[in-house]
């Protein structure tokens, strides 16, 4: 519960500023890629027929259910719109757009060891001026899939075709009756494959660097090693192999990016589990009034920030005391020790699950039964291996309402039209069965 609404007394100031023009963050698609209206790069990474990669049993806010929501049962593995509209639920706008100042970049941050506050100039596109405000916290929460890990091979300057990335990949009918490549082997290019498959395109080549996604894939998607090079539109491999494609997406991941930040305060670190110098993930180990949420890899998502922002909370309003700083590093040791002892995906859905444990326990978050959630994320791992195109017909049950979801009324890879009310209008199969 936001502590205003709790009765806190004595609420700090806070101010949030918002690069984009509403808040939803990843979630607020956007046709638009490069720069935005003001120029500044675009944030957004997602497409028009995204459908959730995972069951939305896992990402289910504790304190507010789908069946809040929707007051019906829908299925497991929501599209784009109809997550946002779950999100969008939860808030009351009009409480939280007084804090928000949007269009307002974060242009750069200092800190002050005699006065203990940050200085924080953010730009104001809409007065068009740069504005300097001075803190006591503050909170990076600005995403981590925005800024595109682009790498070279040789021959691209000659290619005759589309060479995109994932964050710039809008729409899968582009590429209908297209030969298309994709480089890299994790979500990205899982699912943005499995789309271009889905809509049309004539046939998915995804290049791996370490190892191949490994499913088992209709006619029409291959996985092929590494590109080593182009030679005009032909592609060749570390196998030796080659093929002509019409066009390239760089499904290579995202880098962070903290320009608005100075060395001393910019967490350096790559997508992994548990990101060193973070104290419980989330304070920066140097100066903990510096606060990152979010930086994980995630199989958690919504629930693991809920868990982050309510320790947060606590923190800034002094119920929780942090360590000092050779406890906090102690802490971390132990959890950076762990993650390297991990070897496969449940022992990191685990682990993830123990950390938003560690997390709620802490607090007045609602308990939610994660590892029941944890479970699921494995079952869903295997629904995957068993059919990569069809895990998104499966149902799974709630586990903070009990109701099992819906099922789609046909398949996933069949059903075109997934705008929210495209989505809400079809004919769900819905179970009757509810345990309590
Ligand atoms: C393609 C894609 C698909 C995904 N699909 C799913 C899914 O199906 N289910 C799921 O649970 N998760 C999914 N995710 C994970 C997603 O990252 C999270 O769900 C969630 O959006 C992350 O929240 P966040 O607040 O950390 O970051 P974001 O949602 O990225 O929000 C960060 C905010 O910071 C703002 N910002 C950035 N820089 C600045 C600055 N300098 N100054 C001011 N503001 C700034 C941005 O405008 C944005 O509003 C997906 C991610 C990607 C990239
Ligand atoms: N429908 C959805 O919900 C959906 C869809 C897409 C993405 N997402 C989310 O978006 C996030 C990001 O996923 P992502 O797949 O973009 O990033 P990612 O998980 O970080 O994976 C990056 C991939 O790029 C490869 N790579 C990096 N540099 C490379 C290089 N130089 N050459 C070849 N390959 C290279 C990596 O290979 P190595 O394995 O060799 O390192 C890895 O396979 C995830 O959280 C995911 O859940 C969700």
């Amino acid at each position: 519960m936001a502590a205003g609404s709790a009765g806190e007394q004595n609420l700090p100031e806070i101010v949030c500023y918002e690069k984009q023009n509403d808040i939803g963050g990843m979630w607020n698609y956007t046709w638009r890629t490069g720069l935005d209206k003001n120029g500044e790069p675009v944030h957004g990474s997602m497409y028009r027929y995204l459908w959730s990669n995972g069951p939305k049993e896992c990402l289910e806010f504790a304190d507010y259910s789908f069946d809040d929501h929707f007051n019906r049962s829908i299925p497991s593995y929501p599209p784009r719109e109809v997550l946002k509209d779950y999100i969008m639920g939860r808030i009351d706008k009009r409480a939280i757009f007084k804090y928000i100042q949007f269009e307002s970049p974060a242009r750069w941050i200092t800190y002050d060891d005699a006065t203990e506050k940050f200085t924080v100039t953010v730009m104001n596109h809409k007065s068009d001026e740069q504005e300097t405000e001075e803190f006591d916290y503050v909170v990076v929460a600005t995403g981590h899939f925005s800024t595109p890990n682009m790498p070279y091979f040789e021959g691209l300057e000659q290619f005759p075709g589309r060479v995109l990335h994932a964050h710039d990949f809008r729409d899968a009918l582009e590429f209908n009756g297209a030969e298309v490549l994709l480089i890299g082997s994790s979500y990205s290019a899982e699912d943005i494959g499995t789309q271009c498959y889905k809509y049309g395109a004539k046939s998915v080549s995804i290049s791996y660097r370490s190892a191949p996604l490994g499913f088992e894939w209709p006619e029409g998607i291959e996985e092929r090693p590494l590109l080593t090079h182009l030679e005009d539109s032909v592609a060749h491999f570390a196998d030796g192999t080659s093929k002509k494609f019409d066009a390239i997406i760089m499904c290579t991941g995202y880098l962070f990016h903290f320009p608005f930040l100075p060395d001393e305060l910019r967490l350096q670190t790559h997508n992994c589990l548990y990101p060193d110098n973070l104290y419980k993930g989330i304070f920066f180990q140097n100066n903990p009034k510096l606060i990152y949420l979010g930086m994980q890899d995630q199989y958690f998502t919504f629930n693991m920030f809920d868990a982050q922002a309510w320790y947060v909370r606590d923190v800034i309003l002094g119920k929780i005391q942090l360590p000092d700083a050779d406890q906090r590093l102690q802490d971390m040791q132990q959890w950076l020790k762990r993650k390297d002892t991990l070897e496969t995906a449940n022992e990191s859905i685990d682990f993830q699950g123990q950390y938003v444990r560690d997390l709620i326990d802490a607090t007045d978050y609602p308990d939610f039964p994660i590892e029941k959630q944890t479970e699921l994320l494995k079952s869903w791992l295997l629904d995957k291996e068993e059919d990569i195109l069809g895990f998104r017909n499966k149902s799974y049950r709630s586990t903070i309402t009990g109701t099992l979801a819906a099922k789609l009324p046909k398949p996933w890879l069949d059903i075109k039209d997934d705008s929210l009310e495209g989505f809400m209008a079809l004919k769900f199969e819905v179970p009757e069965e509810k345990v309590a």
